[in-house]
């Protein structure tokens, strides 16, 4: 296990993987650093005609073989696939602390020369000091009354989000981009680093509140046996029964805890979206709690928006190689073997249902599988229509910057793995489609 402020190498992270003979592990981390001819990782499949055929599970078939044909029956489907996911797929998480507490540390209603009101509150999970987290939420200075708010959590700090120099900075481990996690508190450098990600005046402008929270304030991303992250504040649930993306989810419904309370912010509005890892927690994050009101993946990919069957880009067995802490250990029984899965990811979709889904992929970024992001998004579908709602309403992939938009929503946008301007006027024109009020 890594001490507190040791430095963790990528390549010490892909050797230390768990349970996989070392000539794995070495292709692993080889993979890591080669790159194929499209600019993603080398050695796996980024051709269309090598895609096997399969067969996915039905949505709608429960697990004595009926199908479910009313709206009515599908509460009871909806928690048997809900259950395989947290069983064979992401793991299961606790509810609330039971002593959870809000301390806001800092407010500024004049913020970003007057656009903004800032608030950042330390959401208490425990006895104080022990384990927290820090939320950043900026909403329309302009607004008199509750405003709908995209959540999500950063990758490297609050402070990465925008150059506002009032944002606190991180005190938990940090992601650096030579892929070193550190302990620092002085990087000035580093803030709004992930500005062109965030977007934050443009949300602003459009009537849109905008929280954030640092993934690693919930869990670090490294394997560290779970011992520097929230896991231990659930004693009966075993750390290897929650893995760090359902931890991280499990931040995204505390924040929403707090928005709920929060005076600038409505809380029957809150949109929780994420990005690649943090675009699977999103998901996960929407498909367990149902309070959230609308649900956003960008560029997700495995184990998030793309189909797992496909086998197309980033497989199942090299995320669990790679990244041995994100899911359920029950997760690699499937490691090559994607067929025996009892869901796909067109389920995990199915259970945003019948709140507004929206799936976002990126033309180059074929380790994310956008093919298969669309048709997942496609297949969810049946529960929306089941239910009375819209689906995607096309069966073909839309060609890129064509976005679709009904009760589910997708583009495919030029360019690479990212989210940019684009992609928020398109999630702002969807949160407009189905969360404005006036
Ligand atoms: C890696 C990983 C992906 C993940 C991405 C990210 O590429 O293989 O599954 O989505 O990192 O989070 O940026």
């Amino acid at each position: 296990m890594p001490s507190k402020g040791t430095v963790v190498r990528i390549s010490e992270r892909v050797t230390r993987c768990r349970g996989f003979h070392p000539a794995l592990r070495a292709l692993a981390a080889g993979a890591l650093f080669s790159c194929g001819a499209l600019g993603q990782p080398a050695g796996f499949n980024y051709d269309e005609s090598k895609v096997p055929s399969y067969d996915l599970p039905e949505i709608l078939r429960r697990a004595d073989g009926r199908i479910v044909d009313a709206a009515a029956e599908w509460p009871a489907r909806r928690t048997e696939i809900l259950k395989l996911f947290e069983e064979q797929v992401y793991g299961i998480s606790p509810g609330a602390p039971a002593h959870m507490r809000f301390t806001v540390l800092e407010e500024d209603d004049a913020a970003l020369g007057g656009l903004a009101r800032r608030k950042q509150v330390r959401v208490d999970f425990g006895p104080a000091g022990r384990s927290s987290m820090e939320i950043l939420l900026y909403t329309p200075a302009s607004a008199g009354r509750h405003v709908p708010v995209f959540l999500g959590l950063n990758f490297g700090g609050n402070h990465t989000v925008h150059s506002d120099p009032a944002i606190r900075m991180p005190t938990r481990w940090v992601l650096e981009r030579d892929g070193t996690e550190t302990r620092r508190r002085d990087a000035d450098d580093t803030r709004g680093r992930s500005a062109s990600r965030w977007q934050v005046e443009r949300l602003l402008k459009r009537g849109y509140g905008v929280a954030t929270v640092y993934c690693g304030d919930l869990d670090p991303d490294f394997d560290d046996g779970f011992e520097n992250g929230v896991h231990p504040l659930a004693p009966p649930i075993s750390p290897a029964d929650w893995g760090s993306i359902s931890a991280w989810a499990w931040g995204l419904s505390r924040a929403l805890d707090y928005l709920e309370t929060d005076a600038h912010a409505d809380g029957s509005r809150v949109v929780v979206m994420g990005h690649s890892r943090l675009g699977k927690t999103a998901l996960w994050a929407g498909a367990r709690d149902m309070r959230f009101a609308m649900v956003i993946s960008n560029n997700s990919g495995c184990g998030g928006a793309a189909l797992s069957r496909r086998r197309f880009g980033e497989t199942v067995a090299r995320i669990n190689t790679r990244f041995p802490h994100w899911f359920a250990d029950n997760f690699s029984q499937y490691n090559g073997e994607e067929d025996s899965l009892p869901v796909d990811q067109h389920m995990l979709l199915a259970l945003v249902a019948p709140r507004p889904l929206y799936v976002a992929s990126a033309e180059d970024d074929s380790w994310a599988d956008p093919k298969g992001e669309f048709l997942a998004a496609m297949h969810a579908g049946r529960a929306y229509e089941l239910l009375g709602e819209q689906g995607l309403g096309v069966s073909e992939q839309p060609p890129v910057n064509q976005p679709v938009m009904r009760t589910v929503g997708y583009h495919i946008r030029t360019g690479k793995h990212d989210v940019t301007a684009y992609d928020w006027d398109r999630f702002l024109d969807f949160g407009d489609l189905h969360l404005k009020r006036d």
